[in-house]
């Protein structure tokens, strides 16, 4: 386990593929873990080649949770010292489109990454939760500001006071993934949709994305400023020009990202 790689990557066409490999231990996310997450993620934003970015897991589980070995001996000074959530909060500078694609156990800072994704598909029956208040913490890297905007402060509250593990099924009600499919589709569906989206301009995507992000992070008035930018600069693209006058011309564009 020592020397094996907590991480993998590879690039299929215009997609980045990065999966989580520390099976043995349900892909536990140590600190190595995430950074190479990070790294990676950093790499493929940067590949003109890349599109779209998929984040799996290896063996029975997408993540199910921060490592709780490497975490046992900590305590703030370190914590400050170290300051882990610098490398989490670098996940939401990511301007491409990251999908996750999660499987068996989705918990903690495992569902906290699958959250930092754009697009979520479950395979049936994966388990999602926030069990950190059963050892004794609560989530770090944003569980309790996202679940109240995604479930509401109510069930929020129940999911992060009582730990308990919720059914995709339930889970898909909230809005939180896409899709639900049988866990042998789970990647030949993602593949597809990471491939939809990589079709595409990439202008458009990029400047959606961050201006859903505005949606979130600032309020609404200042969103909808930001938005109308975003929407004037794609006029200076010639995937605008390409992606109009094909469809004046009735037929498929061919988006260059220009
Ligand atoms: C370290 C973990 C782990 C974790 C599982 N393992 N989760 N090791 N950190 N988060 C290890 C187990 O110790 C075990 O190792 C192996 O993976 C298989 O797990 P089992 O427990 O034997 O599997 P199972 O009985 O199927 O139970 C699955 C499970 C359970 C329900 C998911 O493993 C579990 O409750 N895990 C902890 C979940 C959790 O509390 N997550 C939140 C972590 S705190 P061995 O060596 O015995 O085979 C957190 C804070 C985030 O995420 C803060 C921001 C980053």
């Amino acid at each position: 386990m020592e020397n094996e790689l907590s991480i993998e990557k590879k690039k299929i066409g215009p997609i980045a593929l990065i999966t989580l490999n520390r099976p043995s231990v349900l892909n536990a996310l140590n600190r190595e873990m995430v950074n190479e997450i990070i790294t990676s993620l950093k790499q493929f934003d940067q590949n003109d080649e890349v599109r779209v970015i998929v984040i799996n897991g290896k063996g029975k589980a997408f993540a199910a949770g921060a490592d709780i070995e490497e975490m046992a001996s900590d305590h703030p000074i370190s914590l400050e010292w170290l300051n882990p959530f610098a490398e989490w909060d670098q996940i939401y500078s990511v301007k491409k489109p990251i999908i996750g694609a999660v499987h068996g156990y989705c918990l903690g800072g495992g569902f906290e990454l699958a959250l930092a994704c754009d697009l979520l598909i479950a395979a049936e029956r994966t388990k999602f939760g926030f069990p950190e208040v059963k050892l004794g913490v609560m989530p770090g890297a944003g569980g309790t500001q996202w679940l109240p905007k995604f479930i509401g402060k109510t069930k929020a509250m129940e999911w992060l006071f009582t730990g308990d593990l919720y059914d995709a099924s339930e889970v898909y009600l909230y809005g939180i993934i896409n899709k639900i499919v049988p866990n042998e589709l789970l990647m030949e569906e993602t593949m597809k949709l990471a491939e939809k989206i990589a079709n595409q301009p990439p202008l458009s995507i990029r400047l959606i994305k961050e201006a859903v992000y505005k949606a979130i992070d600032e309020p609404l008035r200042e969103g909808m400023h930001f938005e109308r930018k975003n929407f004037y600069l794609l006029f200076a693209s010639e995937d605008q020009k390409e992606g109009m006058q094909a469809f004046l011309e009735k037929r498929n564009p061919q988006f260059k990202g220009k």
